[in-house]
């Protein structure tokens, strides 16, 4: 089976992990610091806190921002729901803006009548390693003068003209397994505010500022040494790693057909944390069965957009957001990792066509990719 994602750990993982298990210095100690460092020089920030995963990263940036409740913070509904949960962790309320269908990130034009009084925020997500459009969004957010946090959980290494993600705004990395480099679990928030990262280092070891004192309401979302120690011996290999996945991304869409290959607009840099492609008439779900017969693992990243989540549902939400709701029934996400072999992609693009140009026989329009009211089947309890 060709996985649809795959961590690549070698010896100097190993390495760096043996040698903190032997320093005795196990929880979030100089590993840490040297990760953080590390990290905000590939971000081009002068400070960078980590955590323990993204969803704790989002967590302290919302809080870092004051952000609580009675507040609304306008964001994607397709995205991964920790972008949101995160939101409802501090009280606050996601606003829902619908996608660009060409590039799958929230659509700036839509985003300024989304505006209240209390909006405190915009939260726009790099989805699949792709820069959000952060001229308009950029904009939008200093003629309000709200600040914007930017979800890079997929977006490591990834550029918009000349700089980094999460150099925009304050920056939010998820290092799981699956993305583009990992340390295991863990997280990073990068800002050049140097106050905003003090209160986040703050808030993630139990408010403490001095050793047993304790001047706020704070968390433990600390990083362990030996997850950074692995952080750190990715972090070397990172454009590597990204220089191959876009290779594989351009393998894939020379050779793909039928169905709509991811697109880059121009002045971005595209990490391929998903390579995402359309499959048209609704045939997605029985293309992404036929791969699986066929020993590729595809994904569907997300069969649900959020405010059609039954969680949301129950919070009242009852927005219709076309684009995200069409993109739910049709994305379709190939194996694009680095540890791909170039008899892989030629199965995959192989696989992909012979599916999806027989489906196209079988069907010919015959279908409406609507079905229901696009929301998630409930769960039994
Ligand atoms: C867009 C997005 N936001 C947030 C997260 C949360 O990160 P983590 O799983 O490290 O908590 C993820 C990770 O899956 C993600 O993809």
């Amino acid at each position: 089976m060709i996985p649809i994602a795959r961590p690549l750990i070698s010896d100097e993982e190993k390495q760096a992990v043996l040698q903190v298990l032997e320093s005795g210095m196990l929880a979030q100690g100089p590993t840490v610091e040297a990760f953080e460092r590390a990290f905000a020089e590939l971000c081009g920030v002068d400070h960078a806190v980590a955590t323990s995963s993204g969803t704790t990263a989002l967590h302290v940036a919302l809080l870092a921002h004051g952000i609580g409740p009675g507040d609304e913070v306008i964001t994607t509904p397709f995205t991964f729901i920790a972008t949101a949960n995160a939101i409802l962790y501090v009280g606050a309320k996601p606003v829902f803006v619908d996608i660009d269908p060409a590039t799958f990130n929230i659509d700036p034009s839509l985003i300024e009548v989304a505006i209240t009084s209390r909006t405190k925020a915009i939260l726009p997500v790099h989805l699949f390693g792709l820069p959000a459009d952060l001229d308009l969004i950029l904009e939008i957010a200093e003629q309000y003068g709200l600040p914007v946090i930017e979800d890079a959980c997929q977006a490591h290494g990834a550029t918009y003209g000349d700089r980094c993600v999460g150099s925009f705004g304050t920056g939010c990395f998820s290092f799981y397994p699956t993305k583009n480099m990992t340390s295991a679990e863990g997280g990073m928030i990068t800002t050049d505010a140097a106050a905003l990262a003090d209160y986040c280092r703050e808030v993630r070891q139990h408010g403490m500022r001095r050793r047993y004192y304790h001047d706020r309401l704070g968390y433990n979302f600390r990083m362990t040494d030996v997850h950074a120690a692995i952080g750190l011996a990715q972090l070397q290999k990172l454009n590597g790693f990204n220089q191959a996945r876009r290779a594989n991304a351009t393998y894939l869409s020379q050779h793909l057909r039928d169905v709509t290959t991811p697109t880059t607009p121009a002045g971005r840099t595209h990490v391929y944390h998903q390579y995402t492609v359309r499959v048209p008439d609704a045939q997605r779900d029985i293309v992404l069965d036929g791969l699986r017969a066929q020993g590729v693992s595809a994904g569907v990243y997300y069969p649900v957009p959020i405010h059609r989540q039954h969680l949301y549902r129950d919070l009242g939400y009852d927005d219709h957001l076309p684009n995200a709701e069409r993109a739910a029934h049709e994305v379709l996400s190939l194996p694009v990792h680095p540890a791909l072999t170039g008899e892989d992609l030629k199965r995959i693009v192989n696989a992909v066509n012979g599916l999806v140009g027989q489906r196209r026989q079988d069907v010919q329009g015959s279908c409406d990719w609507r079905g229901g009211d696009g929301t998630a089947p409930r769960a039994r309890v």
